[in-house]
């Protein structure tokens, strides 16, 4: 099986092809890539039709440029899959329908994909790993623990009440005045500062529930920046490791309660995975790793360059999904919002956590 897989739901347009063996093994061919983090960087954040007409730009070059480093024709593709969501809708749009014109002009099958999905898979893609696992999926947009049962298969065991952990690092650092995207710099920084000047809360943390909210202590790195003002090098540096520490044990302690959740319900997981762009984090990959090794499960995170977006991803949940005979018509359109558990109850929000419990 090839496919072609399409990317466009934010800030980066991207298209890749993989090859899938008789063996299940994925193999890429060409992952190309255009970010738009030049475009954004003044705003301090994604500018939606900023975002949509750099699409627009250059997606066509991309897809041709990925074709020829990949040597096939799109006569020899299996399928051709585009992210349908969820995302900035300006965005999908651009990749979807690109997909389904070649879709239509190749006479191939069109495979939409759910992008968190694609996060989801990816270490089947890297790893092989079998079904069923616990699923960590930390994006700029998202911030949930997952059973990943099979293909199209999840049950979300918790989610953030607020922000996601991606959009905490990035208006961190926003407020630190470091540039964007936030994540990568507030880690850079962390690395020379000191983790315990600041005494930051850890929300949720103990509580049964493998929920998430991030708003507060957001807040009280607010409240400790101002009283530190104007800041130093060093106190941006002390600023950022102590956040990242609090995000690190919040993380492991909410990964602890969704492991007992699994355990309660499915058994055992296969393995840990991390999804999403915060997956690339070492600080959280570290603990993570450790984590699991006392808890004597295997965890699996992908390369870095395969957590955030990219069109690997796309391709990969395409050739999963073609695999069981999932394709979709030319009609399908594109989901701003697009749970992976369409059966989970809405997050009641900030605030209101306690009374749910
Ligand atoms: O998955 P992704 O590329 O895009 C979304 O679907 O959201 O994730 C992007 C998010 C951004 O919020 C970015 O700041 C965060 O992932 N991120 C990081 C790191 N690299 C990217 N957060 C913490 N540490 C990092 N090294
Ligand atoms: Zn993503």
């Amino acid at each position: 099986m090839l496919a072609l897989g399409i990317e466009t739901t934010c800030d980066e347009t991207a298209a890749a092809i993989i090859r899938c063996g008789a063996d299940g093994k994925g193999e890429i061919l060409a992952n190309e890539i255009a970010s738009q983090i030049a475009d954004h960087a003044a705003y301090g954040g994604v500018v939606p039709e900023i975002a949509a007409r750099a699409h627009v730009e250059v997606l066509d070059a991309l897809i041709k440029h990925a074709m020829t480093k990949a040597g096939v024709s799109f006569n020899e593709l299996s399928c051709i899959a585009a992210a349908a969501g969820p995302g900035l809708m300006g965005c999908v749009l651009v990749g979807l329908t690109t997909a389904k014109t070649l879709a239509l002009v190749a006479n191939k099958p069109l495979v939409a994909v759910n992008h968190l999905e694609a996060h989801a898979l990816t270490p089947r893609l890297t790893d092989q790993v079998p079904f069923p696992y616990l699923l960590l999926l930390v994006s700029g947009g998202h911030t949930q623990l997952l059973a990943v049962q099979g293909v199209g298969q999840y049950k979300r065991l918790g989610t953030t009440i607020d922000d996601a952990i991606g959009e905490a690092f990035d208006k961190v650092a926003k407020m630190l005045g470091l540039p964007y995207p936030g994540g990568p710099e507030v880690e850079k920084q962390a690395m020379n500062g000191n983790p315990e000047r600041f005494d930051l809360p850890r929300p949720l943390l103990g509580r049964r529930e493998p929920d998430f909210s991030l708003s507060g202590l957001k807040t009280a790195v607010r409240i400790a920046a101002e009283m530190q003002a104007p800041l130093s090098a060093t106190d941006i540096a002390d600023l950022c490791a102590s956040f990242q520490a609090a995000v690190v044990d919040v993380i492991v302690d909410r990964v602890r309660a969704a492991l007992r959740s699994f355990r309660e319900q499915f058994g055992t997981p296969n393995a840990l995975v991390v999804a999403g762009g915060v997956g690339s984090n070492q600080s959280i990959r570290c603990s993570l790793q450790r984590f699991s090794a006392s808890a004597g499960i295997r965890f699996i995170v992908p390369p870095a360059d395969l957590c955030t977006d990219n069109g690997a991803m796309i391709a990969w949940a395409g050739i999963e999904r073609f695999a069981l005979g999932m394709v979709d018509d030319i009609y399908i359109t594109g989901r701003p919002r697009w749970p992976l558990d369409e059966t989970a109850p809405p997050a009641l929000g900030s605030g209101r956590y306690g009374a749910r419990v």
